[in-house]
């Protein structure tokens, strides 16, 4: 994975560190949409919502101005399906440099000129949803013909050298035993990997958890062949540390310790801001401080282990020496692009 070059690695760990004291959010996920191309087992969105009441892409920079992350992602539902993501991503970065920006998508509707309308944007990173290394994955989203065309879509566009594809793969009951098996195909397609894992507060559904001792073995197993294959390249995005912590996630049935709503939170697709992704309680922008005192003060849940936890539920000091010596880089070296 193409590690951030040394000045604007200064600048998001310099914006962190005010954050953290200020009590800012690190990380926003921008929800750009409820709608959606898939219709996944393990998610509560699927098809088409009103999308009406949306904000528009103007209406980010505004956000952005007064939450001032570190890093946004733009997420959903499909980003993709908002006909003016480019614009959407052009507000967000709108001083050209911070924040770091992620685009979470199931790439149903990428192509290699969108690819690249979104890069010149300012998007650094793009995740890649991939529950199955087959066409399988078609039947877990409900949308056939999603690998055939991510099978051809993804080797092309990592071609351009950029190195900024992350596959993005959900570890549940289904895809356990593939583990190693998607880190494979993101070598194949020339791209990075990255694991996330499943949480049944989305949809109330335990079937896709690990509830067995055998499929602990089996994760384990997988991890243990993914950290076999780990190198200086960073391919493999998670750290040791947070694989780690998601074999606890999955044999305790949950992490304790989330900052939801105070290290980060969500917009939602009308502007409202929620503690993450699967807390409902709303609030106004201008209102965040009464999130953290109503929510993140008194909040139990730990129901999930996505990756914004991984980063974020950390202490200061060791989230920057994390920073500092992994994913930004404060060693000068070769760039890839
Ligand atoms: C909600 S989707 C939104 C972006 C886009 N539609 C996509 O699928 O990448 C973001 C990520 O959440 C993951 N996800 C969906 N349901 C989940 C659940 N119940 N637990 C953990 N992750 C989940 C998806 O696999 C996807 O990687
Ligand atoms: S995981 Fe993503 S692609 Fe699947 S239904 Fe949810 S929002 Fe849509
Ligand atoms: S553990 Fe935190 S981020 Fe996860 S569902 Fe609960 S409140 Fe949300």
């Amino acid at each position: 994975m193409r590690r951030v070059p040394l000045v604007a690695s200064c600048r998001i760990i310099g914006r962190g560190s005010v954050n953290w004291l200020a009590r800012r959010p690190i990380v926003v996920s921008l929800e750009v949409t409820d709608s959606c191309t898939c219709y996944c087992k393990h998610c509560d969105h699927g098809g088409p919502r009103d999308e009406s009441a949306n904000l528009k892409p103007a209406d980010y920079r505004h956000y952005v101005e007064t939450l001032r992350p570190c890093v946004v992602q733009i997420s959903g539902g499909e980003p993709l399906m908002r006909a003016d993501v480019v614009d959407i991503v052009r507000n967000v970065k709108y001083d050209g440099r911070l924040p770091y920006t992620i685009l979470v998508s199931n790439w149903s509707e990428m192509s290699e000129d969108l690819y690249l309308r979104l890069h010149d944007a300012g998007v650094d990173q793009f995740s890649v949803s991939l529950d199955f290394p087959d066409d399988r994955h078609d039947v877990f989203r409900g949308l056939p013909g999603l690998y055939d065309h991510l099978s051809q879509i993804i080797p092309r566009c990592a071609r351009h050298g950029y190195d900024d594809i992350v596959l993005n793969s959900c570890i549940t009951s289904e895809n356990v035993g593939e583990i190693d098996a998607m880190a494979g195909k993101a070598r194949e397609w020339g791209v990075n990997m990255c694991y996330s894992a499943y949480s049944p507060r989305r949809t109330g559904c335990q079937d896709y958890f690990l509830n067995s001792a055998e499929q602990l073995a089996t994760l384990n197993e997988g991890l243990d062949r993914v950290e076999a294959r780990r190198d200086s390249t960073r391919w493999i995005v998670n750290s040791a540390g947070t694989l780690d912590a998601t074999r606890r996630y999955f044999a305790g049935h949950g992490t304790p310790g989330c900052k939801a709503g105070l290290r980060f939170l969500v917009v939602t697709p009308q502007g409202q801001l929620q503690p993450c992704s699967m807390q409902f309680k709303r609030f106004p922008l201008e209102e965040r401080s009464r999130m953290i005192e109503e929510f993140t003060a008194t909040n139990a849940c730990d129901q999930c282990y996505v990756s914004i936890r991984s980063y974020l539920d950390k202490s200061f000091p060791v989230l920057l020496w994390e920073n500092v010596s992994g994913f930004f880089s404060f060693k000068p070296q070769k760039q890839n692009v």
